[in-house]
């Protein structure tokens, strides 16, 4: 597909990287179906969009006419033909688990133009593998953003085993679109690139504080003062979802070996659903 041609997209998953790629698209002016599995989800979802549109026009990164106009563009449905019926590009953000994906992506070739391309948010999943249960394998390939997507520059664009260079061409062409920098990743591996590094970093904090060497406070001030990363290992782990953390290190842990064993403090959280911002209590409380 030619880049120019891309009018339509729909996303599949309105939590924190449905909603934030939703909205990154519309201010880029494409006609955005913002698509989730119940009524509540997709309305939570296009509210996040209307705060953070709001917060931006706010500080004056864009105008009250172009907040205004994104979330014009945005619709928000529950009906999965509709989402992607008349889509030329299906952005896919579901849960990062590999049979959910999966099963989205037989359904989701049901409906989709034959011409539509499938590019999936997965943060770690094998493209290859998701590819295959597709329609399209040569259409088909990762496009992962970054939490949160409207403030965060890269977009890994990865490549699956089949995947044609014209697809991966149009989805950096449309990354640049949408005002980000994408890097192609070659290859298909769990974690690509910088989740092999970032994800483990958050393990290994966690580790830290299980064995009881440090407390959260003391490992999140090394991180952000020593390291001079933007946030401490623990805050970041609460803005992208301690869940999503935990399911990136339990595909790599499983793919990659021992290397990548979720830290068991991980899965407390998970269990406990204290996943971070999103549920208003993680390593830190938000309430
Ligand atoms: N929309 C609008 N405003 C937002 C926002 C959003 N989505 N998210 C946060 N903000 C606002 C905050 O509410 C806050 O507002 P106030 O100042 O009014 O309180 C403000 O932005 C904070 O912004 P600042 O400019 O003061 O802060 P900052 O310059 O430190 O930037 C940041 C914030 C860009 C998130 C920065 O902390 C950062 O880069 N953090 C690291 C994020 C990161 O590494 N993300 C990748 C995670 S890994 C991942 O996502 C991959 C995966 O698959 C797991």
């Amino acid at each position: 597909m030619d880049p120019d041609e891309i009018d339509r997209i729909a996303v599949l998953g309105a939590g924190n990287m449905g909603h934030g790629i939703a909205e990154v698209a519309a201010l880029a002016g494409y006609d955005v179906t913002m698509r989730d599995i119940n009524e509540e989800f997709v309305q939570n979802g296009y509210e996040q969009i209307e705060w953070s549109l709001d917060k931006l026009a706010e500080k004056d990164q864009i105008s009250r006419d172009e907040a205004d106009g994104a979330l014009d563009r945005v619709t928000p449905v529950v009906d999965l033909e509709e989402a992607v019926g008349d889509a030329d590009v299906v952005i896919e953000a579901v849960p990062e688990k590999m049979d959910i994906k999966k099963e989205v992506y037989r359904e989701v070739a049901e409906y989709a133009p034959p011409a539509a391309i499938f590019a999936t948010n997965t943060s770690s999943l094998s493209i290859t593998e998701l590819s295959e249960v597709s329609d399209r394998p040569e259409q088909f390939c990762g496009m992962h953003f970054f939490n949160p997507p409207v403030r965060m520059q890269l977009v890994e664009v990865i490549s699956g085993a089949n995947t044609a260079d014209e697809t991966l061409d149009t989805i950096e062409e449309l990354a640049e679109s949408l005002g980000k920098t994408p890097v192609r990743v070659r290859k298909d591996s769990p974690g690509f690139i910088v989740n092999r590094i970032l994800v483990p970093l958050m393990n290994e904090a966690a580790w830290i504080v299980d064995a009881d060497d440090a407390t959260v406070a003391e490992v999140d001030s090394t991180t952000k003062y020593d390291l001079g990363l933007p946030m401490g290992s623990f805050e970041l782990a609460d803005q992208v979802g301690i869940d999503v953390g935990y399911h990136v290190l339990e595909y790599m842990h499983q793919e990659l070996g021992d290397a990548y064993r979720p830290c068991p403090l991980l899965a407390e959280k998970v269990e406990a659903e204290d996943l971070g911002k999103k549920t208003g209590r993680g390593f830190y409380d938000y309430e």
